[in-house]
């Protein structure tokens, strides 16, 4: 009797520190799945920003001419916040790493042993140049202490999260993301002999493919990429820096860092420069062949911009995270029907980068003829957040007062959660909204 008292106030005290500041009014969430304990990852935000005089280690490297150096300075924090264990990432539990709200609903929902959302489903040659379709990428990123304080103000009531016109992360703001993939080794080969991860994700070869989460079933994973993004003044024209590493075998050391190799860095998005001769990327040549440099895959993001093995060539990190906005603009976040056999039509590059590749300043609206809630700051995390949570809403997975912002945005303009709309009313639905990174 006495051992399970003990057992259960455990389980309320954990509960009480890291989730408390969840939406009671939501139901379905995904990580919620009968006899599965669901991944611990941090919501209970810091309520105060830490002093921005602090200097972080990074603030002493220049990101420009010594990109490796800056991506490994960033890295410091998360190298000992996170690990493996068996076959999962974790956290210390007392690591500085927060992981946004709302992000567990719908078909790319977060899965419940890591936590993690379904990304973009990589194209043929998109990996490496023999990788097949079909394959699956899921991933999870977290907010570092500044960003998460930002997070504790939007989310300050669960259910109602509160977006200023022009949201704004402080300087020193870091997100870190994981991205896992159940490509093939064979094809992928600088995967092999990986750690691999559990992950209750969709049949194989669903890639691109949204299934029921009900179906979704354990399968392998190997840690793919890993996503940082930095607030740094410093990078004037757009106020972040964001870079990427890919998992590069044979395993040494920790399995995880240290097998992290640098790809590419992004401080600004080359406005107007329609060749490959762009400035504000760094990429690694050292990868040439190994994650880009074959018919498919000449660069890794447009003309030369920085991205990863798992993105889109037609874009760049910087290109679609400051499309960041709710609701988002009629283009999208990347336009993905441009045809790359077309990188050599002068008027047709000139157009995919006039309108994608401009360089926004943090907190500035891209495509502000058309209005909005918010300017979001490059989270495209918020984003998500905000139109899954309007979608639960609509569907009555969230019930009573519809939040304000689906109001505001037009997502959904009832004042009560799930009452149904009008005829020929726009209806919502998470098969409409693009899985991440499409
Ligand atoms: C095609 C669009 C696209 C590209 C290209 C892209 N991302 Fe993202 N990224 C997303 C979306 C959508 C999310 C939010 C959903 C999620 O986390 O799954 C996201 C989330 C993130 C996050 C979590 C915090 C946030 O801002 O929302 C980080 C960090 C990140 N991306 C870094 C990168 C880096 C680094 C690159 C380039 C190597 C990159 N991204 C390229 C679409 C993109």
């Amino acid at each position: 009797m006495k051992s399970v008292a003990l057992a259960f106030t455990i389980a309320v005290v954990t509960c009480a520190s890291a989730r408390a500041e969840t939406c009671q009014n939501f139901s379905a969430s995904t990580l919620k799945m009968n006899g599965v304990v669901p991944a611990d990852w941090r919501t209970d935000y810091p309520k105060e920003y830490p002093n921005p005089r602090d200097k972080q280690p990074w603030e002493l490297v220049d990101f420009a001419t010594q990109p490796i150096e800056y991506m490994n300075a960033v890295l410091i924090d998360a190298r000992t916040s996170f690990h493996i264990s068996g076959r999962k990432l974790v956290g210390t539990g007392q690591e500085s790493w927060w992981i946004s709200e709302w992000l567990d609903y719908g078909t790319s929902g977060r899965e419940p042993l890591m936590g993690l959302t379904k990304e973009r489903g990589p194209d043929p040659g998109d990996l490496s140049e023999t990788n097949a379709d079909g394959y699956q990428v899921w991933a999870v990123g977290f907010y570092n202490r500044p960003g998460a304080a930002v997070l504790g103000d939007v989310f300050a009531e669960p259910c109602n999260p509160s977006l200023p016109v022009a949201l704004k992360f402080p300087a020193d703001t870091v997100s870190i993301k994981f991205l896992f993939t159940d490509a093939s080794t064979d094809e992928v080969t600088y995967l092999k002999d990986a750690p691999e991860f559990d992950a209750l994700i969709d049949v194989p070869g669903s890639g691109v493919i949204s299934r029921p989460v009900d179906q979704r079933s354990s399968h392998a994973l190997r840690l793919l990429q890993v996503d940082i993004s930095v607030k740094d003044t410093r990078a004037r024209d757009t106020n972040w820096v964001f870079g990427t590493y890919v998992w590069r075998g044979p395993p040494k050391g920790d399995k995880l860092f240290d097998n992290l190799g640098p790809v590419s860095l992004q401080w600004g998005n080359d406005p107007k420069v329609y060749d490959t001769s762009v400035q504000e990327s760094w990429i690694n040549s050292d990868l040439y062949k190994v994650t880009y440099g074959w018919d498919k895959r000449l660069t890794m993001g447009f003309m030369g911009r920085a991205n990863g093995p798992a993105d889109n060539i037609r874009s760049s990190c910087l290109s679609c995270h400051a499309s960041a906005r709710t609701p988002r603009a009629s283009v999208g976040i990347l336009d993905n029907r441009f045809n790359m056999a077309e990188v050599t039509v002068p008027a047709k590059v000139k157009a995919h980068i006039d309108t994608w590749f401009q360089n926004i300043k943090g907190g500035q609206l891209f495509q502000p003829f058309e209005p909005a809630v918010s300017a979001l700051d490059y989270s495209l995390q918020l984003e998500a957040a905000v139109f899954r949570m309007c979608v639960a809403c609509q569907a009555g997975d969230l019930r009573g007062t519809t939040p304000n912002v689906c109001r505001t945005s037009g997502f959904y303009n009832r004042p009560m959660c799930s009452v149904p709309i009008e005829d020929g009313a726009r209806k919502l639905s998470l098969e409409t909204m693009p899985p991440s990174r499409q």
